[in-house]
């Protein structure tokens, strides 16, 4: 049983709003905070529109509709998150933007507050050691799209005591969640198998393996994966990938972690998946 009712997120983009409308949705208060009210509205939207499609699935009732936008609370500022149990911060992967964002936190909510972070690739431990709090620090990584994706990794700094570690993953099934406990080692669980994955698919395709269709739907049908290997590399966003790859090399510089070539010109050249309208695969003209 998790005993948090305050549930703060900050930032409200692709993972903040999904982390934020399965916290509404499993009857948190939630207080989502972004840097402005229109950024903030967009974010919103998003959660709404999520909603809207499931209630046309049929996926969503309208009273869980209702009851959800009801428990999602804008934040004007930092100091409306002070009465949180939680909070998790999903903003930009920058280890100086995460520290202002820390230490604005921290001055305004009680000792007994928990910090976590959706962090893919910075160290927890680290993050911890940004706060004033590191004892009751954790990362806390959903996967996209947050509302559909049943995993949260919990992911304990070295900091972390074994109270908070319970808390974090209690609150983590209390959002519906199946927990796993992942080390605070590059990629976790779930990245450190599927980024080598995607990038060897690279190679591969480079190497003349076959077309994209082709070693898509050899991964897809023939392994039962619900997207194949550029389908998702363009869902989860080739600069994202390549700057995990980059930090996971960095940490073990082992070949397999090393970004292919094509991979990081696509990237130069703008080309980073489903968000750019081009990716492997071309949205525009769809
Ligand atoms: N509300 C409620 N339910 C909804 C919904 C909505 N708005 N939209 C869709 N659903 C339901 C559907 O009804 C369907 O339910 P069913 O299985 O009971 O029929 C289910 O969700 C799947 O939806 P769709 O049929 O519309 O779409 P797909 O079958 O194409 O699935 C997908 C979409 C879930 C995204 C699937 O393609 C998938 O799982 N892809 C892989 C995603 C993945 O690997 N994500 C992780 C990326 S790694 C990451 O995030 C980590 C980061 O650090 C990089």
């Amino acid at each position: 049983m998790s005993d948090i009712k305050t549930v703060g997120v900050i930032g409200c983009g692709l993972m903040g709003a999904g982390i934020s409308q399965v916290a509404a949705m499993t009857g948190h208060r939630t207080r989502v905070l972004e840097v402005n009210r229109e950024v903030l509205d967009r974010g919103l939207a998003r959660i709404r529109k999520f909603l809207d499609d499931g209630v046309a699935k049929q996926k969503v009732t309208p009273e869980v509709r209702e009851a959800t936008l009801a428990n999602l609370v804008p934040a004007a500022s930092f100091a409306d998150l002070a009465d949180c149990d939680v909070v998790v911060e999903a903003i930009i992967e920058n280890l100086d933007e995460k520290r202002k964002v820390y230490a604005a936190i921290e001055a305004v909510v009680g000792e007994a507050t928990i910090l976590c972070s959706n962090t893919s690739s910075l160290c927890i431990t680290e993050l911890a050691a940004a706060t004033t709090r590191p004892d009751r620090f954790a990362g806390l990584h959903f996967f996209n799209p947050v509302p559909l994706m049943k995993l949260v990794e919990v992911i304990r700094a070295l900091t972390t005591t074994d109270e908070t570690y319970q808390k974090v993953a209690a609150f983590g099934q209390a959002l519906g969640k199946q927990v796993v406990t992942a080390p605070d080692r590059p990629g976790f669980i779930v990245n450190r198998l599927l980024v080598p994955y995607m990038l060897d698919a690279v190679r591969a395709y480079e190497n003349g393996l076959g077309s994209l269709e082709d070693i898509d739907n050899a991964m897809k049908l023939g392994c039962g994966h619900p997207m194949g290997p550029f389908t998702l590399l363009d869902f989860v966003g080739l600069d994202t990938t390549y700057y995990i790859a980059n930090i996971m090399f960095d940490e073990y510089k082992e070949p397999q972690y090393a970004a292919p070539p094509l991979l990081k010109r696509m990237v130069l050249a703008g080309r980073l998946g489903r968000k750019s309208g081009r990716g492997f695969y071309d949205y525009a003209k769809a």
